[in-house]
């Protein structure tokens, strides 16, 4: 199974399949990857077994193999120079090609670093968690973190191909195959209430990866997002709606520095909920939606804000939000629901209205 994505700056597949990824040699042929050169970025944690074997499929000895431990600490450009280091001193390029497996964190960061080495080298993506392979892999936005927030930098750089494979969401633990899950029900929420209603009968299937539904599931979220990203490559405005719950998402995970304790699809899941609430406080989300979305948060058994914040921590959360890319003016910018697959764009709030209603939501 494959699809297109079409922008205006290059058009790339995204291969599907339960080991797919081993059919890497004949993939790079099919898109005219014509290496001398490639680079293999990988995250530690993806089993050895399955780098190994793609190792073997690829029966090139001068390829280059290397693994990190990846993790939001180190999505900085300390990391995208150490691997801008290893092009340079292999001479790569533009025409060879940089291969990551890893989740979102090894897809941003070495999508950036192929976007600027030499202005460009040619980059697949093997997205090795459920997270990455619904969302990030797709859509060409690439970047890393710095003392100011979540992906303050980066660019927008269409990857070569894509590679879907569910063999990698096999040793995925629980923990971030819900983070994975909040993005898909990001996409429901935004776009499809149908799906929405099928992810509530259908997320225990989709967690314990009952074959059909992980795969419908994957793929449905994958459509939303390349028909968002088509229309509006560059986040003039329809794409913004991708950015639902992430306002508030991004400022929680950087509140707490990034720590495991709270990681990005959890966070992601405490923002859809945040911004549910805010869209419902707005009088636009009408209640019986909120309780649905709410519900549906607790039957993935998930904390509240309470668990992470409290009241002393609202300044800094907020002072996050109001640097937030979307901001062009002093206020903060939300994505909201008028209904469920009825996104709101561009609803500016001064910081002072944000602060009340966290303070609302926080206990002590
Ligand atoms: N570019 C975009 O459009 C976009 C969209 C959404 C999110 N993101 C970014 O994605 C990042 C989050 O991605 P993520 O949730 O994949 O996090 P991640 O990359 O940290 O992966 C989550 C954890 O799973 C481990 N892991 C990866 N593959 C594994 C496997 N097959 N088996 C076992 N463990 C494995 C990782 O080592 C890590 O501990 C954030 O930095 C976020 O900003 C980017």
């Amino acid at each position: 199974m494959k699809l297109l994505i079409k922008t205006k700056d290059k058009t790339y597949p995204i291969y599907f399949g339960e080991n797919k990824c081993f059919k890497i040699k004949k993939i790079l042929a099919e898109n005219k990857i014509k290496t001398k050169k490639l680079i293999i970025i990988y995250d530690k944690n993806v089993p050895i077994k399955i780098i190994s074997k793609f190792k073997a499929k690829l029966k090139e000895d001068k390829n280059i193999f290397l693994g990190i431990q990846f993790n939001e600490k180190i999505k900085n450009l300390d990391t995208v120079k150490k691997i801008l280091d290893i092009l340079g001193k292999n001479n790569f390029n533009r025409n060879d090609c940089l291969i990551t497996i890893g989740g979102g964190i090894a897809g941003d960061i070495c999508a950036f670093a192929a976007s600027v080495y030499k202005r460009g080298l040619n980059f697949v993506n093997i997205p090795s968690t459920l997270l990455s392979q619904v969302d990030s892999s797709i859509g060409g936005k690439t970047g890393v973190n710095n003392f100011f927030g979540k992906n303050m930098i980066g660019t927008f750089c269409q990857p070569n191909v894509v590679i879907t494979d569910t063999v990698f969401l096999k040793s995925l633990p629980r923990r971030e195959m819900i983070c994975g899950y909040a993005e898909i029900l990001k996409h429901a929420l935004i776009q499809d209430k149908k799906f929405f209603i099928f992810l509530k009968n259908n997320f225990k299937s989709i967690l314990n990866l009952k074959p059909n539904i992980i795969k419908k599931s994957i793929f449905n979220s994958c459509k939303i997002k390349k028909a968002i990203v088509e229309k509006d490559e560059r986040e003039n405005n329809l794409r913004k709606t991708l950015n639902y719950g992430h306002t508030f998402a991004h400022a929680f995970e950087s509140t707490l520095g990034y720590t495991n304790k709270l990681n990005h699809g959890e966070a992601v899941l405490l923002g859809i909920l945040t911004a549910s609430k805010f869209s419902n406080k707005e009088n636009l989300l009408p209640k019986s939606e909120l309780e649905l979305i709410e519900n549906h948060i607790k039957e993935l058994k998930y904390n509240n804000l309470n668990t992470y914040f409290e009241k002393n921590n609202i300044n800094k959360i907020s002072n996050f939000m109001i640097r937030d890319k979307k901001n062009n003016s002093k206020n903060i910018n939300l994505i909201l629901l008028r209904k469920i697959a009825k996104p709101v764009l561009n609803k500016k709030y001064p910081q002072i209205k944000v602060k009340k209603f966290l303070n609302s939501l926080i206990d002590k």
